[in-house]
């Protein structure tokens, strides 16, 4: 019995000065395992007599558990003390900033189109898309544009090859052959706003063969010219960030509108900078003007009960405006180094009530 009061006394004891799990396993090892204290001293039950092997054997069982309770109990507190000096370790400051740089750029077409979305979805439009390989109804013939018009010269086409049911398939010239499908696959009212790609066989200082455009269309019973100019005009002073910039409808031409107008805005030029605003000059940015009854025909709309406006822009030439790009043709350079100066930070999204730029 004296052996147990010591081995009882020596297991505690060593359970109680363990610091680390290894040395809480030695204690365990050195007490429970199976050439430890305890496990030694149970041995000796069977050379007993019955009754002395009952005593002490009760006996022995319950320092066992003492001690196995001491070692449960003290790995407990070992691991909270891990878990703590884990946590303090590894803490970090959830309130820095992000570092977005690490995330790269958003290229400024990207942004200049999401800007534009932005406007006109808080008006009321949703984004639309059609195919970049298009055919010569939805390009031209469905628009007003009859095979031998004139327009088609203008628009400096990349035709495909020539197919076997006949017909040529080409690289759409604007965004507006998005008008034609949007009008035979959806009943009006419609207010769609189409960004996307387009190709002209044209390459010089301010054409590059493949640039952006956003087309917007509208349909419905009672859309008039007034609603188009107050659209673009409020698009015009959201987008440009300035209240006071003049926007003039100059009268032009488009087979697929009637009237046609293009939009010019104000700017001024004093010491060689070019700034959107009021002064002595104008710039073009936009074509625009009322459907042409005809284009409602070929898609199935009544002109005698619907109408609308549509408008097309390109997307280089405002955001060239806008961030002051000099050089049409950067844009598609792939320089990091450009990127880096004129690109966008991923998490500036723009929106109207967090401003469009920042
Ligand atoms: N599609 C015309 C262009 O590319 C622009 C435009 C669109 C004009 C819609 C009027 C209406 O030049």
């Amino acid at each position: 019995m004296q052996d147990l009061d010591r081995i009882r006394a020596e297991a505690l004891a060593a359970v109680a000065a363990a610091t680390t799990p290894e040395q809480l396993d030695a204690a365990r090892v050195a007490a429970l395992g199976k050439k430890g204290t305890i496990s030694g001293l149970m041995k000796n039950l069977g050379a007993m007599d019955p009754e002395a092997r009952k005593a002490a054997g009760a006996a022995m069982n319950a320092v066992r558990d003492e001690v196995a309770a001491a070692l449960d109990g003290a790995k407990a507190v070992l691991d909270a003390k891990a878990l703590e000096q884990r946590l303090s370790r590894e803490r970090i400051d959830v309130t820095l900033p992000a570092r977005p740089e690490s995330l790269g750029r958003i290229h400024p077409i990207s942004q200049t189109i999401e800007e534009i979305t932005a406007i006109f979805a808080q008006m009321g439009f949703t984004v639309a898309e059609g195919p970049d390989i298009e055919d010569d109804f939805h390009n031209f013939t469905a628009l007003n544009i009859p095979p031998e018009h004139p327009a088609r010269q203008m628009h400096d086409t990349f035709y495909f090859g020539e197919r076997v049911e006949g017909g040529r398939h080409l690289l759409r010239t604007h965004t507006s052959p998005v008008q034609i499908r949007t009008m035979l696959s959806d009943k009006p009212p419609i207010r769609v706003l189409v960004p996307g790609r387009t190709y002209r066989c044209d390459s010089d200082m301010t054409h590059t063969p493949m640039f952006h455009q956003v087309e917007g269309l509208v349909i419905d019973e009672a859309t008039n010219m007034s609603h188009l100019k107050g659209c673009l005009i409020e698009f015009v002073r959201a987008f440009f960030e300035v209240d006071d910039v003049p926007v003039r409808f100059r009268p032009s031409f488009f087979p697929f509108t009637e009237p046609s107008a293009e939009v010019d805005i104000g700017c001024s030029r004093e010491g060689g900078e070019l700034k959107i605003g009021p002064g002595a000059g104008w710039l073009e940015i936009l074509g625009c003007g009322m459907v042409h009854p005809n284009v409602l025909r070929n898609c199935g709309i009544d002109p005698d009960r619907y109408q609308g406006f549509a408008f097309g822009m390109g997307v280089e030439r405002v955001a060239m405006l806008k961030y002051g790009i000099p050089d049409l043709r950067t844009f598609f350079d792939s320089d990091l180094r450009w990127l880096k100066h004129y690109g966008f930070v991923p998490l500036d999204v723009p929106t109207l009530s967090g401003g469009l730029t920042r």
